[in-house]
């Protein structure tokens, strides 16, 4: 047995551990919600990230199920440092043949808000050259770094003084879905499309309308949701690398999510103006396993009505930083009275980082969210479409 086996992890041993789960802003609560629901305890709200109590199958299950989560980290050590080569030798202090061989490749993932440590690259250098000479010291030999696919990836936060280390349990982040090959200008982001479908309070049941669907993140989303799908179910994650890493548990967790997998009774439709963009959403859906739940269409949302019954409609019309419009603002206007005269009966949850042509739709939103799809900074709206709203 090699000595990394050997040394399974203080993890496995430990039946409770603490778990950082990062998140986008404002959907903290979300995020709390579902782990409560997978059976997290001791739940605390920071600011993009929930921390809490559960035992290595939590951590595998929120990576696989969490609709909300970016990342799943395991923090390790937490102390203060007021220079590099405090924090070269605090982090060179941590025993890491627990976490890693020799022969295994790590990376180093540093963000800092300080000012003594004001470059994030630097810091993870010092972090990468303490791990790297402890094992020097210890066997001669040095561990390499992967910055692509590592064995192990090691988080570090530094905040002022603070430094915290966590391992990586999920790799690449979460929502990278991994059924999204085909893109469209401006996609939206997969884990920001789920909060939201989670934020509009869809039944699943319900009929769900993205009428400028683009790479059609938003019904994909909702088809995985109604239908109960993981929306982990495609894709690898760290903690599978880990020394500790019990595929048994693995391959119960799985087996029973995918039990779980049903078939929706609603009505879900994505339809675009763009020929090519409803292409490539048909192309993702498939990829998602979910191309027959629902309903395509190459269609101009100015001359759509709604289904019969009630429902959601969600979309992220174009906006001006990345996607060329013109007359966006009357563009707006002709969106806000579509919906008000043809989706009656519905909520409309209206995306876009265009704040100053959202005005223009013209009804008055019952709710107004920030959000971010990546740096950009967003609002969503809620419009409540019964009979004569204004
Ligand atoms: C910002 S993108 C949507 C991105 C999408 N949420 C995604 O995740 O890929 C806006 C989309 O609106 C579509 N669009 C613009 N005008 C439209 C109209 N009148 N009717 C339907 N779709 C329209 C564009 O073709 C584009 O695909």
């Amino acid at each position: 047995m090699r000595a990394q086996d050997e040394a399974l992890t203080l993890l496995q041993k430990m039946k409770k551990y603490d778990i950082i789960t990062k998140t986008l802003f404002g959907f903290e609560e979300l995020l709390a919600t579902e782990l409560r629901e997978l059976g997290a305890t001791n739940i605390e709200v920071l600011n993009r990230a929930i921390k809490c109590s559960g035992s290595q199958e939590l951590l595998y299950k929120i990576n696989l199920l969490s609709r909300t989560a970016l990342r799943v980290l395991v923090p390790i050590a937490t102390f203060a440092a007021s220079n590099e080569d405090k924090l070269y030798k605090k982090v060179r202090d941590i025993d890491w043949s627990t976490y890693l061989g020799v022969d295994q490749t790590f990376a180093i993932d540093a963000t800092t808000h300080s000012e003594i440590f004001n470059h994030s690259k630097y810091a993870a250098l010092k972090c990468k050259d303490a791990i790297a000479d402890q094992f020097r010291d210890k066997t001669g030999r040095r561990p390499s770094v992967n910055t692509e696919d590592p064995d192990l990836r090691i988080n570090v936060h530094i905040a002022d003084k603070l430094v915290n280390i966590a391992l990586d349990s999920s790799g690449e982040h979460l929502d990278r879905r991994s059924y999204r090959l085909s893109r469209t200008e401006a996609p939206i982001n997969e884990v920001l499309a789920a909060g939201i479908i989670l934020m509009t309070g869809w039944d699943g049941k319900s009929h769900f309308i993205d009428p400028m669907c683009g790479s059609g993140t938003f019904a994909i989303e909702a088809a995985m949701m109604a239908s109960h799908r993981p929306p982990g179910m495609f894709r690898h994650f760290a903690f599978e690398k880990w020394s500790d890493f019990d595929a048994r548990l693995w391959r119960k967790i799985r087996a029973e999510a995918e039990a779980n997998i049903c078939t929706p009774t609603s009505k879900i439709v994505a339809n675009d103006l763009d020929a090519h963009a409803v292409s490539m959403a048909r192309q993702n859906a498939a990829r998602a396993g979910v191309g027959k739940l629902i309903t395509f269409a190459n269609q101009d949302f100015l001359a759509t009505h709604s289904e019969a019954g009630a429902g959601v409609v969600v979309m992220n019309p174009p906006y001006g930083e990345r996607l060329q419009h013109d007359g966006l603002t009357a563009f707006y206007n002709e969106i806000g009275t579509r919906l008000k005269h043809f989706y009656e009966g519905f909520d409309a949850w209206i995306i876009s980082a265009d704040l100053r042509a959202l005005k223009f739709i013209g009804l008055r939103p019952s709710r107004k969210v920030a959000l971010f799809n990546g740096s950009l900074e967003c609002r969503l709206h809620k419009f409540e479409l019964y009979s004569g709203s204004k």
